[in-house]
């Protein structure tokens, strides 16, 4: 699936954003190393992870970064995040609102800073924690096709549709 000697065809940058602690950092553990952490640390400052595969007969390095959630960045720093990237996955987590409640701010952020035509996906993360649900799928299906996003709901602990949300994103990128 991943063959470090074969000849790369693109490179594609993403950007994960969303508040602190929805589970940004994991969902890029869960597909860049397939690992997952309960006691996962805040990020602090940016950090990135690749991983190649071959979509459509081209090997394709996704070059995914993830920063903290928690502080705003320095505007300089916020301009070297968004350049250059093709694809954005907004994460909220289903468990808490307010998280939710936050997302036309990210998406402001991104119209600010990134490119026109990037491709973004609305996350919604720990799908596992389904007793603890505090948003309806309904409410974020109908703001992603109000605002023209993808959406997925997804679970970095169980797995579930975190492959799905990077092939969305970059088959579309494609
Ligand atoms: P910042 O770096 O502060 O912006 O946070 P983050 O969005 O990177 O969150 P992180 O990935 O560190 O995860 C926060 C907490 O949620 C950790 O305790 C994770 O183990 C947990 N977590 C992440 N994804 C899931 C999930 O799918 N299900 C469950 N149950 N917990 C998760
Ligand atoms: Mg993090």
């Amino acid at each position: 699936y991943s063959d470090p000697s074969q000849k790369i065809d693109y490179v594609f940058k993403v950007v994960l954003i969303g508040d602190s602690a929805v589970g940004k950092s994991q969902i890029l553990a869960r597909f860049a190393r397939n690992e997952f952490s309960l006691d996962s640390k805040a990020t602090i400052g940016v950090e990135f992870q690749t991983r190649t595969l071959v979509i459509q007969h081209k090997s394709v390095k996704a070059q995914i970064w993830d920063t903290a959630g928690q502080e705003r960045m320095y505007r300089a720093v916020t301009s070297a995040y968004y350049r250059g990237a093709v694809g954005a996955m907004l994460v909220y987590d289903i468990t808490k609102r307010q998280t939710f409640d936050h997302i036309p701010r990210w998406l402001e952020e991104l119209r600010n800073h990134a490119d026109k035509n990037i491709v973004i996906i609305l996350i919604g993360n720990k799908c596992d924690l389904e007793d603890q649900r505090a948003v309806p799928t309904e409410d974020a299906k109908e703001f992603a096709q109000k605002e023209g996003l993808f959406f997925l709901e997804t679970s970095a602990l169980e797995s579930t549709n975190v492959e799905d949300a990077f092939l969305t994103v970059l088959t579309e990128i494609f």
